[in-house]
């Protein structure tokens, strides 16, 4: 697979000290706090897993599965394909994706969670597109800023292979083109 791959942006160590870094954080912030940490799979699983680690202070994971999909009017809507297992009233909610690009499908995330009474919602993403953002979606925890290439890897795919690789790299256009 690695000869899909144009160039590593993020190897190992990249990855284990962003989520060090963000652990850290999450400590400090959300002490005394019992926050939820909601990952959307798919791509959500090598982070949530890797971050988890240096997270000290107690947290209960869940996991959500959610579909973008361009409804009436061209709004954009959600479709849940997997709710989470537990209520969030009054809960603090800390969601972590694989990556912020449009920002779409999180805006739709953080309005449900806090239309079902959420005591805060935030977002703790491994990677940032901030070119691609279509939306005011603010992440609370950026791991990387990142070019606005198609990135595979560490949780991200391209048709739901590459998922599996342990570093996250820029796909050579020709496999997707
Ligand atoms: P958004 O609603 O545009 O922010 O969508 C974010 C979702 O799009 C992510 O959770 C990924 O599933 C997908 N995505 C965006 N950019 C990439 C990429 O470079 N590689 C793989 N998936 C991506």
């Amino acid at each position: 697979m690695k000869d899909h791959i144009e160039s590593i942006l993020l190897d190992q160590d990249d990855i284990r000290e962003i989520c060090k870094r963000l652990g850290n954080q999450i400590d400090e912030d959300y002490q005394n706090k019992n926050p939820m940490l909601v990952g959307l799979l798919k791509g959500c699983v090598p982070f949530i897993g890797d971050l988890g680690k240096y997270i000290t202070i107690p947290i209960e994971m869940e996991y959500m599965d959610v579909s973008s999909y361009h409804g009436a009017k061209s709004s954009l809507e959600v479709k849940i394909l997997k709710d989470l297992d537990s209520p969030v009233k009054g809960r603090h909610v800390l969601i972590a994706e694989d990556i912020v690009d449009t920002g779409f499908t999180l805006t739709k995330v953080i309005q449900l969670l806090k239309y079902r009474g959420a005591a805060s919602v935030e977002v703790v993403t491994l990677l940032n597109k901030e070119e691609g953002r279509l939306t005011k979606m603010v992440p609370k925890y950026i791991g990387q800023e990142i070019p606005n290439r198609f990135v595979v890897g560490y949780g991200l795919d391209y048709n739901q292979k590459y998922r599996n690789l342990p570093y996250v790299g820029i796909l050579k256009q020709e496999i997707y083109e």
